[in-house]
């Protein structure tokens, strides 16, 4: 894979033409007091930058991007950064997965329109990487994921704290009257004190280790802090292998195979990841042709332990993570094991096994052998029954075991807003072995399929010391968050799917080793909820979220909008003047 390729850059069909046509596209772009040499043909590397300063987690993203060009430049390469709209998690509303597939679009168009012939995604808030990944993967150029890295670890007087995670805690114990509103405010700079994204094993950490272990980022991405002076070498290291990428015309579609994606897979079952992953990697590989569906999920994560003790599922934090060898030291774990495709190709042309097969690790608290896991389960399990006939998820490392199988009287909030209103009224008629059911969360739903499916329990339990209890919705669970919580059910509620007929007082069973999720319903009542469904009123007509609504797909295959799954290539398009 190290060999150059003669090929004819698609850059050339703009800086390379004479006439008026390399006039326009070379002078205008000589107003940056860019020298006439950049525009002999070099291998020309955008720079895909998520940076905003409403985007937290990536607001240190313009140093990072100077790092890449420090590279590029070393290599030869003519550096080009290009913004694009950036999701930030805690922000917007009503819920960035709503624009996870529009980002996509302007990462695609973005690329193709402009003389690029390789791409660094700089990313991080959970779903700019799936969103830069997924509009990466429809043009497929040679390109490489640089995370922008954790934040420090959260300390908050003698604790550590972990991002989302912690708050949900603290939120609890507000409510249950252990700690006071001054002390919940004091914890906000507590724990996030430094740049980068959450520093649990969240989604946008479980996102940056999807990167690296199916190859499309460099080995140690997942962890290195962002604050940490190594994490400006991993981007400067991106900017020198990007150009070498681009003169081996080493494409994105070689790196992220089938092979790739069930590394990522058995990946997020090791480290405890979050369940937004599946719908990512659903999504992704919807983009590239790979053929890969929610039964994989089940399939590949079967055998896989969770080996890593971070919060949501652990104690540790990213930091303590990086310090004790990081995602390579899981990756041999897992291909010492023969959980691995070994020969699945990275980035840096080295294959996966090749790229850790010699990482130590430095804490085995943080990082447990494979054969003395942390938890013997790591991966999703995928529920079906007449509940959830196209599926629905459940991460186990995250939840109770004595509730793993369970049968319980359904309480039904019929959206999130009843929820708010009802969770704490003293009369509702809830206890501990009740079934907490959402509805209207789904992909359709809210819109943009939220992560309320971790909703919280009622005060009045919580008080009785209850710390988990079985909740079931079509929604998305924040990666920072925990309990036994059943996810993406699908069809969803707002496409007519079996939980939009469930009832106060209906039976529910979840088995999770038997995966059955079962709604104790005769048929024909069943059929008679059916024909008396109305769907729920649009919730707009216009705009982007018409268009959302119209083509979102479910859950089961990623959510992604029905005319985005595949890729148009990087075919160069026509001349505009
Ligand atoms: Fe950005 Fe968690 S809020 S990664």
């Amino acid at each position: 894979m190290s060999a150059k390729k003669n090929v004819r850059r698609r850059s050339a069909e703009w800086f390379g033409k004479d006439g008026k046509d390399g006039f326009h596209h070379r002078s205008w772009m000589k107003n940056q007091g860019l020298p006439h040499h950049l525009f002999d043909g070099r291998p020309v590397i955008g720079i895909c930058n998520t940076w905003s300063e409403l985007t937290p987690c990536n607001a240190h993203f313009r140093v990072l991007a100077e790092r890449v060009k420090r590279g590029v430049y070393e290599m030869g390469g003519f550096p080009l950064e290009f913004p694009v709209m950036s999701l930030g998690e805690t922000l917007m509303r009503p819920s960035t997965m709503l624009f996870r597939n529009l980002v996509s679009m302007d990462v695609e168009e973005s690329i193709r329109a402009n003389p690029i012939d390789g791409v660094v995604l700089l990313v991080g808030c959970d779903k700019t990487t799936p969103a830069l990944l997924m509009g990466a993967a429809s043009c497929d150029l040679p390109t490489i994921a640089v995370s922008g890295g954790p934040m420090l670890n959260g300390r908050f007087r003698d604790q550590q704290i972990g991002s989302g995670t912690h708050v949900w805690k603290f939120e609890d114990m507000v409510r249950a009257g252990e700690m006071s509103m001054g002390e919940f405010m004091d914890a906000e700079a507590c724990m996030s004190r430094s740049v980068g994204h959450c520093m649990t094993m969240g989604t946008a950490s479980t996102m940056a280790s999807m990167a690296e272990s199916s190859g499309i980022a460099l080995p140690t991405n997942a962890a290195i802090p962002a604050a940490d002076s190594r994490r400006n070498v991993l981007a400067h290291l991106a900017g020198r292998r990007i150009v070498e990428m681009v003169e081996q015309d080493l494409r994105m579609s070689q790196i992220l195979t089938r092979e790739a994606f069930e590394n990522a897979i058995r990946t997020n079952g090791a480290i405890g990841g979050s369940t937004n992953a599946v719908v990512h990697l659903l999504a992704l590989a919807g983009r590239l042709g790979v053929d890969l569906d929610l039964a994989d999920w089940d399939a590949l994560g079967q055998e896989v332990p969770c080996i890593v003790n971070l919060m949501p599922s652990g104690k540790y934090l990213m930091e303590d993570f990086y310090y004790a060898g990081g995602l390579p030291v899981v990756l041999r774990e897992l291909g010492e094991g023969g959980l691995l495709n070994r020969d699945a190709l990275t980035v840096n042309g080295h294959t996966l096994w090749e790229n850790v097969k010699d990482a130590k690790c430095w804490n085995r608290d943080v990082i447990f052998p494979l054969d003395k896991p942390f938890k013997d389960r790591g991966g999703i399990v995928v529920l079906n029954g007449n509940l959830a006939p196209d599926g629905a998820i459940i991460k186990p490392s995250a939840a109770s075991p004595e509730l793993m199988r369970h049968r319980g009287k359904a309480v039904v909030f019929e959206d999130i807003d009843d929820y708010k209103a009802r969770i704490d009224d003293p009369n509702l008629d809830v206890d501990a072995d009740s079934v907490l059911v959402l509805k209207g969360c789904g992909p359709k739903g809210y819109p943009g399929f939220p992560e309320t499916g971790n909703m919280g329990l009622p005060a009045r339990l919580l008080k009785q010391g209850v710390s988990d209890m079985v909740r079931i919705s079509d929604a998305r669970m924040s990666g920072t968050a925990f309990g036994t919580v059943v996810l993406h059910t699908a069809p969803e509620s707002a496409a007519g799917g079996p939980l939009a007929l469930v009832r106060n007082g209906d039976e529910i069973e979840l088995d999770v080793p038997a995966r059955r999720l079962v709604l104790h319903i005769d048929e024909e009542e069943l059929a008679r909820r059916r024909a008396a469904w109305t769907p729920p009123a649009a919730h707009s007509d216009r705009g982007y979220l018409k268009l959302y609504i119209d083509h979102v797909m479910q859950a089961d295959t990623g959510a992604d909008l029905d005319f985005l799954v595949g890729s148009s290539g990087a075919a160069v398009p026509r001349e505009s003047h």
